[in-house]
């Protein structure tokens, strides 16, 4: 057996209620992942291009995007937490050693999302201002890239325990990052990609604001739909680079099992009908909100097919090296378990409630004038 053996505490829930929490939640880090990569894309964009055109439309388009960084930046970190703790839960044996090899990159995560964030806050402010935001948009946008480098190392430096002994070896203190491992850039790139989607999808949606000039709606109708289509085929091909990646073994045992090659179809039917609405948005003559929420939709659906087959990667990988996670001991705790759903509802409540306020709140002045 590869993995320490310890493992004191029994698992406080049923493994398959943890691992839908754990899918679902994961779904939804990694589409506010993706809202902020490709935010920070349409900022740059859009701001760069409309200050060299002197266009006020899209630099208040960029300005648009910008205002909401920090907000997507809470939730990117928020809806990260949920899944980082069924993670460890489930797979503490595995994560836990990884995150140790790899420690002072996986502590550096910490100060890094806060300089990003700062940044995420800084970059309205100058767009109102008239000043460019290229560098500091370029900054935050290589800081939140490079975090996301850090979370596929570690998440596939667990799945390596033939590796662990010789890195720790080399290095106790941590002081190091994960090599010669093919499935790393692949996994990455999956996400980044998503980016591209994601941000496509959500200026499609922001440009239903009624309060925005009808040229600023055109700016982020346009470029959400052109950008999602690209992406929607750069994230198939980054897909395709995951699955080749693995080694046969694990293809063929994913395969074997009707859930991931339906999941792996859901990715890819979601993706196409997100792609679908997106450039149907962006060739309209004006923004169609239910058009931009049902595309919206679709990419989380994509998403979420995305995840099950990755759980399944993890789940295939650790059980040919001899960790089955869906043999963990189990002792339930079913009055914390319900409280637990309680909240879980009470929060989706507060959640519409806040929506409804803000729909009814009076809309903030967003047109910015070129110096
Ligand atoms: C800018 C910030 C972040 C970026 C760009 C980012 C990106 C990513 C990426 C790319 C992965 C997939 C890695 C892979 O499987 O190859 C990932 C997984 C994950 N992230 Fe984030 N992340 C960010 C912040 C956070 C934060 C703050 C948390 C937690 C507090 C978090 C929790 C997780 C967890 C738990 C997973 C894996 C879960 C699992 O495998 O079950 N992330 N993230």
């Amino acid at each position: 057996m590869q993995f320490p053996s310890v493992d004191p505490i029994p698992v406080p829930a049923p493994v398959w209620l943890m691992k839908v929490l754990s899918l679902v939640t994961l779904a939804l880090h990694f589409s506010a992942v993706m809202l902020l990569v490709g935010s920070l894309l349409l900022v740059l964009y859009h701001n760069t291009r409309g200050r060299s055109r002197r266009d006020a439309d899209q630099v208040s388009a960029s300005f648009v995007l910008a205002r909401r960084l920090p907000v997507i930046m809470t939730y990117v970190i928020n809806l990260g937490i949920p899944p980082l703790l069924f993670a460890q839960v489930l797979y503490g044996r595995a994560l836990y050693t990884s995150s140790i090899l790899i420690g002072v990159l996986w502590f550096a995560v910490i100060p890094l999302l806060m300089l990003a964030y700062w940044l995420l806050y800084r970059i309205a402010p100058r767009i109102e201002k008239g000043q460019s935001v290229l560098l500091i948009t370029l900054v935050a946008l290589g800081i939140v890239v490079g975090v996301g480098h850090i979370y596929a190392m570690n998440m596939t430096l667990m799945l390596r325990p033939e590796v662990w002994q010789e890195m720790y070896a080399r290095s106790p203190y941590g002081l190091q990052g994960v090599s010669g491992d093919p499935t790393v850039t692949p996994r990455w790139l999956f996400v980044m990609s998503g980016g591209l989607v994601f941000g496509g999808l959500w200026a499609a949606l922001l440009a239903g604001m009624p309060h925005l000039s009808a040229g600023t709606q055109a700016h982020l109708r346009r470029s959400g739909g052109g950008m999602t289509a690209i992406g929607a085929v750069i994230q198939v091909l980054c897909a395709l680079m995951v699955v080749q990646t693995q080694p046969v073994a694990v293809r063929q045992a994913l395969v074997s099992n009707a859930l991931y090659p339906g999941a792996g179809l859901l990715f890819l039917g979601a993706i196409v009908i997100a792609a679908v609405l997106a450039v149907w948005q962006g060739m309209g003559t004006h923004s169609r909100v239910p058009i931009a929420v049902s595309g919206l939709a679709a990419g989380f659906l994509s998403t979420l097919g995305a995840v099950v087959y990755r759980d399944g990667i993890r789940d295939v990988t650790l059980l040919q090296r001899g960790f089955d996670v869906w043999q963990r001991t189990e002792v339930s705790n079913w009055s914390v378990i319900v409280l637990f759903l309680l909240l879980f509802v009470i929060m989706l409540g507060v959640l519409y409630w806040l929506l409804r306020v803000m729909q009814r709140a009076t809309p903030p002045g967003e047109q910015v004038v070129v110096p």
